[in-house]
């Protein structure tokens, strides 16, 4: 298969910021880059100062996933060009960096840094953040998005993925104004915004204060943004939220994704991103035509004959 003109050997990849592939080398060695989980890798975002990233705790554990509040911790553009795109240009698949800059100035130094360089195959704009010029969150508003996307375009031949936040009053416009601006796909959803309290002293718990809530908790959100985007931009949608199985990522592509990405599930199985290509693999009719959108069925109606009934099927 191919992603915006890049060929790709599936469509697994991993959420931006939840895989660390250059610990997970010196973890597992070799036999990382042998059984790679993913079919691209995207790297964690960066920014064009180094950052710290936010005082512990910085994760919080929900009944079916994570709040997380981690701060963009990274080393900064020329960190990142020194050090770290090295060793991921090592990794067997194509590599997409992920960036952010808190204005559209910022964003077109690490855009421009990043597409001069051979290794990176592609570029995602996260853009999940307050822009310091208007105080608008960049990927709230499809305004904002696009007078990003329009001025990062002309300094990048490589293909643009715009990651849509899910906590914008309707991301469809956002993603209709990315493609209008010339990004070439979009990706979604990056976490919603969440609170825990901590149960000894009834502060906040995690020491940003809020954070993003992603995993399985998430999927049915993730599952209808990723429908109503898909039905609204001719792009590619890679669809990610909670996926944690071949059969919900499968759900994700009948959606209308053409790709997916796995997060928080790797965090409990490093090796999920295998394992749930393969699970996609055998489920996946050989035509492709399971992909095609099912018809609701009808919640609690039996039909004559049906055993189990329509809501026990699952
Ligand atoms: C610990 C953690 C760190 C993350 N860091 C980033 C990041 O740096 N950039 C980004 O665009 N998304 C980041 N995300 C969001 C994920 O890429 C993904 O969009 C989101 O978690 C939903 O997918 P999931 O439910 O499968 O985790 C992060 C998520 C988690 C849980």
């Amino acid at each position: 298969m191919e992603l915006c003109g890049v060929p790709l050997r599936g469509p697994v990849l991993n959420g931006s910021g939840t895989f660390d592939a250059i610990a997970a080398r010196r973890a597992f060695g070799d036999v990382l880059l042998e059984r790679f989980p993913f079919d691209a890798f995207v790297s964690k975002t960066i920014t064009v100062a180094p950052r710290q990233g936010n005082p512990p705790p910085r994760l919080w554990e929900t009944p079916a996933g994570l709040i997380n509040s981690i701060g963009l911790p990274n080393k900064g553009l020329e960190g990142f060009l020194a050090s770290d795109l090295p060793e991921l240009a090592q990794l067997p698949v194509p590599l997409i960096v992920s960036v952010m800059g808190f204005s559209r100035d910022e964003l077109a130094t690490l855009v421009e840094a990043v597409a001069e360089r051979p290794e990176v195959a592609m570029i995602e704009l996260n853009v999940s953040c307050p822009n310091v010029e208007t105080g608008l969150v960049m990927g709230a508003d499809p305004a904002e998005t696009a007078r990003a996307v329009e001025r990062v375009r002309p300094l990048s031949e490589r293909p643009l993925i715009v990651k849509l936040t899910p906590n914008a009053s309707e991301p469809e416009a956002v993603a209709a104004a990315a493609q209008e601006a010339g990004a070439d796909a979009v990706s979604l959803i990056n976490t919603l915004k969440g609170l825990a309290f901590d149960p000894d002293d009834g502060g906040h718990w995690l020491g940003g204060g809020s954070g993003g809530v992603s995993g399985p908790s998430v999927r049915a959100v993730a599952l209808q943004q990723v429908h109503g985007v898909a039905g609204r931009v001719a792009i590619p949608v890679i669809g990610m939220g909670g996926i944690a199985s071949g059969r919900d990522a499968l759900d994700f592509l009948r959606a209308g994704a053409a790709a997916v990405a796995v997060g928080t599930e790797s965090f409990r199985d490093p090796a999920a991103g295998r394992r749930i290509a393969a699970e996609l693999a055998a489920l996946e009719a050989p035509d492709g035509s399971n992909r095609l959108p099912a018809p609701a069925p009808a919640v609690g109606v039996t039909q004559k004959g049906d055993s189990p009934p329509t809501f026990f099927r699952r």
